[in-house]
């Protein structure tokens, strides 16, 4: 297993709609070292998730996994995750305005507003159908890593570009305001 470079914004492999695998691909000796060096960079950049084009390969790959996450530490747990070729459809019309960073966008937070239910199809590492309901502060997560296999951005998805800021200066202004709004999300959706 390795830890891999994260690519950052302006890498045009953040900006690919990344291919989907085919079962055989999926469980190539490539690919499942792939998906173990890609849960390895995750865990040692404390990313509540990570996608494969983040570390290079435009492939329709991600996980995400939160364990006391000292970046977002308002996060619930969450058990590591892999998901492949997913769609998410969001239930209901549920939306929250939630703080964001990416690894792949170094020193900016901004807020985003997402759906606060999804229901994901995906498969697992293994090429197994798996169904999740994430709901709250997690579906954003997952909504945030779908978006990197879309080729999409947290800051495309940023409304009012005055929310942006430094994580400094999210911990001297927004923080407060935000982890106490964080926990009411959590007690109201679940998540
Ligand atoms: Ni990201």
């Amino acid at each position: 297993m390795a830890v891999l470079p994260i690519r950052l914004i302006g890498d045009p492999v953040l900006r690919t709609v990344c291919r989907r695998l085919s079962l055989d691909e999926l469980r190539s000796e490539d690919v499942q070292e792939f998906i173990d060096d890609l849960i390895e960079t995750m865990r040692d950049a404390n990313g509540a998730g990570l996608a494969a084009p983040q570390v290079g390969r435009a492939v329709a790959i991600a996980a995400v996994q939160i364990a006391d996450n000292p970046r977002y530490p308002y996060k619930p747990n969450f058990p590591l995750t892999v998901f492949v070729n997913p769609t998410v459809t969001a239930i209901g019309h549920e939306t929250e305005s939630l703080y964001e960073g990416c690894l792949s966008v170094p020193n900016l937070r901004g807020l985003v507003s997402r759906s606060m239910h999804v229901h994901i199809d995906a498969l697992d590492r293994h090429g197994h159908s798996i169904t999740l309901d994430v709901h709250g502060l997690t579906a954003g997560t997952f909504q945030h890593e779908f978006d990197h296999l879309e080729g999409r951005l947290f800051v495309d998805r940023v409304e009012d570009s005055s929310t942006f800021c430094t994580w400094d200066n999210f911990d001297r202004f927004h923080k407060t305001a935000f982890v106490q709004r964080a926990e009411s999300i959590v007690q109201q959706y679940g998540g």
